[in-house]
């Protein structure tokens, strides 16, 4: 049963960013684990042929909240038709969607069709923020995507707070109209609980307390409702 105030009808969310090693996987398999966590069912999409989604998913533990993943990206000698590879489960109430970085042109278009949000991680560093302004760019511009339709919104990565680095991101997000939903701390915590296929918001750890609080703020904001409890 999905926890009170959440709307059980499918929604799409896309985590993407032309640049690489922002965090979309993290994001990705700490939301799916939020959502699952939070009964709702949860399918993981990994299109990145790197599939690191689909490892973290099998590295999970069978006591955690479970939930469903697809291979997206294109299998070789598959018999499989892509559109039957890719067809969620009837029942899926969110589709977390990881994609590869690089992602330009028709790609990109096709990518974000159909998705009811977009949420781009951003770490603070000077050639993260230039290739996400480009990207922000090209998502209005080129996969024309109209904020009406479609919610973006930007998870800010690997934060060290009261550095030269955090300010110049700040300075970036400021002149941007596209919301901040969260700050991730750089912690040990997310690779940690990624080798074990958990989100981090799943480890019982005083020293995660920071991090599940994060991550309910992102629920919070996607699910548009008051604080919701994940612990
Ligand atoms: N907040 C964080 N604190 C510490 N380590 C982090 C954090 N976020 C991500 N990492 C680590 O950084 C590395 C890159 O993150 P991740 O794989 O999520 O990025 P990505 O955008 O999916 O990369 P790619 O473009 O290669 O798919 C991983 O080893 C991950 O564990
Ligand atoms: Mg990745």
């Amino acid at each position: 049963m999905a926890s009170a105030g959440s709307d059980t009808r499918l929604q799409r969310i896309t985590i993407i960013n032309v640049k690489g090693g922002c965090g979309k996987t993290t994001v990705a398999t700490n939301l799916a684990s939020a959502y699952a966590k939070l009964d709702l069912n949860t399918t993981l999409l990994d299109y990145d042929p790197q599939g690191s989604s689909m490892y973290w998913l099998k590295s999970r533990p069978s006591d955690a909240a479970q939930l469903h993943g697809i291979a997206a990206y294109p299998v070789r000698n598959s018999t499989v038709t892509r559109s039957f590879q890719l067809r969620l489960p009837q029942e899926t109430e969110r589709a977390i969607i990881d994609t590869p970085a690089g992602l330009t042109g028709l790609g990109l278009i096709d990518q974000l069709r159909d998705t009811d949000t977009i949420l781009i991680p951003v770490l603070p560093s000077s050639i993260d923020i230039h290739a996400t302004a480009d990207f922000i760019r090209d998502l209005f511009l080129i996969a024309k995507i109209r904020p009406q339709r479609t919610r973006v919104c930007i998870i800010c990565n690997r934060i060290k707070p009261n550095t030269l680095s955090f300010r110049g991101l700040e300075r970036f997000l400021r002149a941007l109209d596209i919301p901040v939903i969260a700050q991730l701390r750089e912690t040990q915590n997310y690779v940690t609980s990624s080798e074990k296929g958990l989100g981090v918001h799943e480890l019982n750890s005083r020293s995660s307390q920071q991090d599940i609080d994060a991550w309910q703020q992102v629920v919070n904001w996607l699910e548009n409702r008051e604080p919701t409890v994940l612990n």
